[in-house]
């Protein structure tokens, strides 16, 4: 059987009398107890690492044994030494005495590594065990059998043909675009691409950008880290104030037009107009986030304003919504005096996305997956959604609901002086984990009182648990109630009038 050789850097020190057998074993231990070598993972061969250390075969067969007579390695006939699953309380040892503390920090763990409360409104992720795997896999093989070796040069930074090509076909299809394969920019999720563009327009001279309040603080983040200003303007149960934003000295816009987020309202068609216009007049630009267009359940779909006004509006989609956010594609359609600039900032940045996986994206286009996929998951996350809003009406029945119609999220309004943050504490105590609302607002101490709940991940089958979850969480609401005192922000109103 042929071995994979795995590497592995210890570090040995000659000539400071340890001997060396000590000291592979000491390092290996502290490897693993520091979680730098991870339980079940393989070790390298004996051979491969004598080698590698310039040691003697025999010296790490024993240093083996002794740790696996330990039990912080498990080794089987025919594989590979591992480290054990589950790891030995450590005991004060002889070789440890006066050893140096070590210098290796403990592993951060990773998100998907915390434990999971029972349940878990996260928003803004889809159900990822819901992924067509198969057929991605099958689009994978295709991509690679029918471009390789040459896809596998350097790409086009804007996207490999194929895919530019694809999408464009989509969109124009789905999403009512007028999207030119050659102002297409495949990117790294929409975090790249709203990053590229706003460097694109700071370099053309514009300083300050609008965004939607509330909106998506990480978003905001990014476009303050591209060098532009934000200027929040307030969002309504019909889309963003574009009233208010007549009145402001701003180069740009970011809107989520087909779904607003957080508050899930769609940008009614007097405004949508209304926006065009004024980016006409004021020669601006439009970034339109489509993040989730393609979920809406009770509703007329509604095309990008791009398709209006291609000349204005920056498109930006992703496929972090409809697949997986771990694919990290997305992708822009660019106005056309701004292609070069922006296929120059792609370039810059990376030298283009990885192309396999745009290939396999085009063949999952074209086969029809994404279609497939779509009208099978939004059945799903209907009913979710259904389940989570009468769970909402039954055990909250004054708390109005917002952007049922669309997406993998609402937004539910607490009584008006219920205090979010304990709510979103004590849920967390009792095992279940909601989100408030009050983060997504440019000034979160004036923020209404609102929870952010996520349905995509709630899975089929939990309707009872989302009863439960519901009820439970209503007995919170009941709790923290409101405050006898005067409200600190007398001003408050709540998000919009409860309409979907
Ligand atoms: C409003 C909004 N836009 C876009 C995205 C997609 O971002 P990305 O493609 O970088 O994963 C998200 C994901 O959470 C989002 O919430």
């Amino acid at each position: 059987m042929k071995r994979t050789t795995f590497d592995l850097l210890l570090p040995i020190a000659r000539g400071r009398g340890e001997p060396l057998r000590l000291q592979v074993i000491r390092e290996l231990r502290a490897a693993v107890q520091a979680g730098r070598l991870a339980p079940g993972s393989p070790l390298p061969s004996t051979r491969a690492l004598a080698a590698d250390l310039g040691l003697s075969r025999g010296l790490v067969v024993e240093a083996y044994e002794q740790l696996v007579a330990e039990g912080y390695l498990s080794a089987q006939r025919g594989s590979a030494t591992r480290v054990a699953s589950s790891r030995p309380v450590p005991a004060p040892r002889r070789e440890l005495a006066g050893r140096r503390p070590s210098t290796t920090r403990p592993r951060t763990p990773a998100p998907n590594e915390l434990p999971a409360p029972r349940i878990d409104f996260r928003p803004g992720v889809p159900d990822v065990s819901l992924f067509p795997a198969r057929a991605w896999a099958r689009a994978l093989r295709r991509a690679f059998g029918a471009g390789a070796p040459s896809a596998l040069d350097y790409p086009d930074p804007a996207g490999v043909a194929p895919a530019r090509h694809a999408l464009a076909a989509y969109l124009d299809r789905s999403r009512a675009t007028v999207a030119d394969p050659e102002h297409v920019v495949l990117c790294t999720g929409f975090a790249q691409a709203a990053r590229i563009v706003c460097e694109v327009l700071r370099a053309r001279g514009v300083r300050r950008i609008a965004v939607e309040d509330p909106g998506h603080a990480d978003q905001c983040a990014d476009l303050r880290a591209a060098g532009l200003q934000l200027v929040p303007v307030p969002v309504d149960d019909r889309g963003i104030v574009v009233e208010r934003l007549q009145r402001l000295d701003v180069g740009a816009v970011l809107v989520t037009p087909a779904h607003q987020y957080p508050t899930g309202a769609l940008l009614e068609p007097a405004r949508r107009a209304a926006l065009l216009e004024w980016a006409a007049r004021r020669r601006a630009i439009i970034l339109e986030d489509d993040y989730d267009a393609e979920y809406r359940y009770d509703r007329e779909p509604v095309g990008a304003l791009q398709g209006l006004a291609p000349d204005r509006v920056v498109y930006i989609g992703s496929a972090s919504k409809m697949l997986a956010p771990a694919l990290r594609q997305g992708w822009l359609v660019v106005p056309a005096d701004l292609v070069d600039d922006v296929r120059q900032a792609k370039h810059s940045a990376d030298r283009g996305s990885p192309a396999l996986e745009q290939l396999a994206f085009a063949a999952f286009l074209e086969a029809g997956e994404l279609d497939r996929h779509l009208r099978r998951t939004r059945v799903i996350y209907r009913r979710r959604r259904d389940a989570l809003t009468a769970a909402l009406a039954k055990y909250l029945p004054g708390c109005a609901i917002h952007g049922v119609a669309a997406g993998l999220h609402l937004l539910v309004d607490l009584p008006r002086r219920c205090n979010e943050a304990r709510v979103v504490a004590l849920a967390a105590e009792r095992d279940m984990r909601v989100y408030g609302a009050a983060a997504y607002f440019a000034r979160p101490d004036a923020a209404p009182p609102a929870l952010l709940l996520g349905y995509g991940g709630l899975r089929d089958g939990e309707t009872d648990g989302i009863d439960r979850a519901v009820a439970e969480l209503a007995r919170i609401v009941r709790d923290v109630g409101a405050p006898r005192r005067s409200p600190a922000h007398p001003s408050r109103t709540p998000l919009a009038s409860g309409r979907r």
